[in-house]
């Protein structure tokens, strides 16, 4: 079975964004040397947009070949009229309002989504699927997550909106790697203990 991986961004103190999910306060610490790290490593996770911007033309896809996201999260790229935000990556959109796709790039799920990311981690290829957030859509993933890869940056929010919109429960990782960068911000990968 291949990995959901659960690439996110957060604050020291656990949130992906503030009480809305406005994660802005954070593109602060994307500087050279952590875009350096996203090129050779993640470029698949930086939007179309932002690939455009910093000059990422000739990157392919180094850990993921799908994405999934929840419809909220979506919806930020859609107010700007982008309607494929992650154009290298098959893109899995959660949603039971959106009564079909904006783009021929995108799927929508709005039925057994546990049953469906459990179809795309049987699927026999090398790379495996991003779960890319917001918080609902990992809350209700939270038994499918294999790996997380963590980003955080140097800020406490205080309150905000959780890695997951899930009960409590404690669930048991290993840590296999942490990066570090002068500026502050932690890149920790972990594996879930099954
Ligand atoms: N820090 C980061 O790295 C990061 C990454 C991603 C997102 N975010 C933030 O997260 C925020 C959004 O998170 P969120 O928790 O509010 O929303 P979300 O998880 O992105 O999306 C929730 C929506 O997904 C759909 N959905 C959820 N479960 C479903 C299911 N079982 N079947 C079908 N559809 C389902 C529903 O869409 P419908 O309402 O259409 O039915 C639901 O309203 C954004 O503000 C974004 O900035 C941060």
């Amino acid at each position: 079975m291949r990995k959901l991986t659960y690439f996110i961004a957060c604050s020291i103190d656990g949130f992906i964004g503030d009480p809305s999910g406005d994660a802005t306060s954070m593109y602060r610490f994307v500087n050279e040397e952590f875009l350096s790290f996203l090129k050779a490593e993640y470029p698949e996770t930086v939007s179309a947009e932002g690939r455009e911007a910093l000059g990422f033309h000739d990157t392919r896809s180094q850990r993921f070949d799908t994405v999934i996201q929840g419809r909220s999260s979506y919806q930020l790229a859609l107010d700007t009229g982008v309607t494929s935000p992650y154009a290298l990556l098959r893109e899995i959109v959660a949603s039971r309002t959106l009564k079909e796709s904006p783009d021929a790039n995108v799927e929508v799920i709005s039925e057994d989504l546990v049953g469906r990311v459990r179809e795309l981690k049987a699927e026999q290829t090398d790379l495996g699927i991003w779960l890319c957030g917001g918080s609902q859509l990992a809350g209700e993933l939270i038994d499918e997550v294999d790996e997380l890869v963590i980003k955080t940056y140097p800020l406490v929010y205080g309150s905000g909106m959780p890695m997951f919109g899930s009960d409590f429960r404690a669930i048991e990782f290993t840590l296999d790697a942490v990066r570090t960068f002068d500026n502050g911000v932690l890149v920790r990968t972990y594996s879930r203990k099954r």
